[in-house]
């Protein structure tokens, strides 16, 4: 792999990541080849925020490729709550193991730890920002059940502006030309500019819309997402968004028989239990597929790399980022790193925020 680190999924050529959906699906249909394939490796999973599905399949993706794993899904736990700053937990897990996985609430915290880490390093979702290994799992699930990631018409619903796997999800699937993207949201989730601008420079298109009826008919996907309770800043804002948008059998009807549903889960209460026993219904073979494209990532990133330690970086710019979610706010050393993007606008480079000058 070209790239040491996924950030995010788009680190991956179209190259590297169709050799990886190939690889998965090799490793489900011949499981007993790769019972040996990371003995001796170890990987760890680094979980600052709650997660039931990615922590567990980064795990059992390693044991079942013979590896073993550490970490921590408790950060109170760790020396985090002594105050040790992410450098240093980076630095010194980096000693230990071979390969990281890590999952935390500030927004391009994996990009950071990057930075500093002597291996690979696997975003498992920072903040509200971007979800990689997710989107690995829903291409690898359109893929195989619908044979093409191109010419897509895509809807995405509900928590468009914090629900991190759909901007993952957009940035890949805007790579291959041709798909169209239906955001259907409040106007207060909608997705966040720096996500359209990715659109726009892409050969796909995209519309916004309030109706998750109406934009039924056309989806050859459906991307339910939970809203983000956790993301918002007053109990009642969350109350106002819940429940808006609920797929169940009834709006089904206007569906086309081949629309593929999937979610990354937990579901909450935005698909109804009853729409589980439609065969459109994908959400829980997605998690299946998951786990092989994890096994599958992980194989190729611990492939041809050798512990090396990151060269120093320095601040491009004596700004700070204005995006509050950013890992910057409460690690203070990390440099200032924006890219010019034209204008008074810079874009931080861990977390995509905007800043003016
Ligand atoms: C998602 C996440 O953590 O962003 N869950 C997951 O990893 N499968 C989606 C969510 O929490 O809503």
């Amino acid at each position: 792999m070209k790239n040491k680190h996924v950030v995010d999924l788009t680190d991956l050529s179209h190259r590297e990541l169709m050799d990886i959906i190939s690889l998965a699906n090799e490793i489900k249909s011949k499981p007993g080849d790769y019972l040996d394939a990371c003995k001796g490796k170890i990987l760890a999973t680094l979980f600052y925020e709650p997660s039931t599905r990615t922590q567990m399949s980064f795990q059992t993706a390693m044991l079942r490729l013979g590896g073993r794993i550490i970490g921590f899904d408790n950060p109170q736990n760790s020396s985090v709550a002594k105050g040790e700053n992410l450098k240093d937990t980076i630095s010194v897990i980096g000693g230990y193991a071979d390969i990281i996985a890590i999952r935390h609430p500030s927004e391009g915290t994996a990009a950071a730890a990057a930075m500093y880490s002597p291996v690979p390093i696997i975003n498992a979702g920072d903040g509200g920002h971007l979800h990689p290994t997710q989107t690995l799992t829903d291409v690898i699930t359109l893929h195989n059940e619908l044979g093409r990631l191109d010419n897509l018409c895509i809807g995405l619903c509900g928590d468009l502006k914090n629900g991190r796997t759909v901007h993952s999800l957009i940035k890949t699937m805007s790579t291959f030309r041709g798909n169209k993207f239906v955001l259907i949201s409040t106007p207060e989730l909608s997705v966040p500019q720096y996500i359209k601008d990715v659109i726009n420079a892409s050969e796909c298109d995209y519309t916004e819309v309030t109706s998750l009826a109406e934009a039924m008919p056309q989806l050859d996907v459906l991307y339910m997402t939970r809203i983000q309770r956790e993301r918002f800043l007053s109990e009642e804002e969350y109350q106002r968004q819940n429940g808006v948008f609920v797929l169940d059998k009834d709006k089904l009807r206007y569906a086309k028989k081949t629309m593929k549903i999937l979610h990354p889960l937990p579901r909450v209460d935005e698909i109804d239990v009853e729409v589980d026993y439609d065969e459109r219904a994908k959400y829980y073979i997605q998690t299946v597929y998951g786990m092989y494209g994890r096994m599958a990532l992980i194989l190729t990133m611990l492939k041809n790399y050798e512990k090396v330690f990151a060269p120093r970086v320095m601040s491009t710019h004596p700004f700070k980022c204005s995006n509050p979610r950013c890992i910057t706010k409460s690690e203070k050393y990390l440099p200032s790193i924006f890219t010019e993007a034209g204008g008074d606008m810079l874009l931080c480079r861990y977390c995509d925020g905007r800043t003016l000058i």
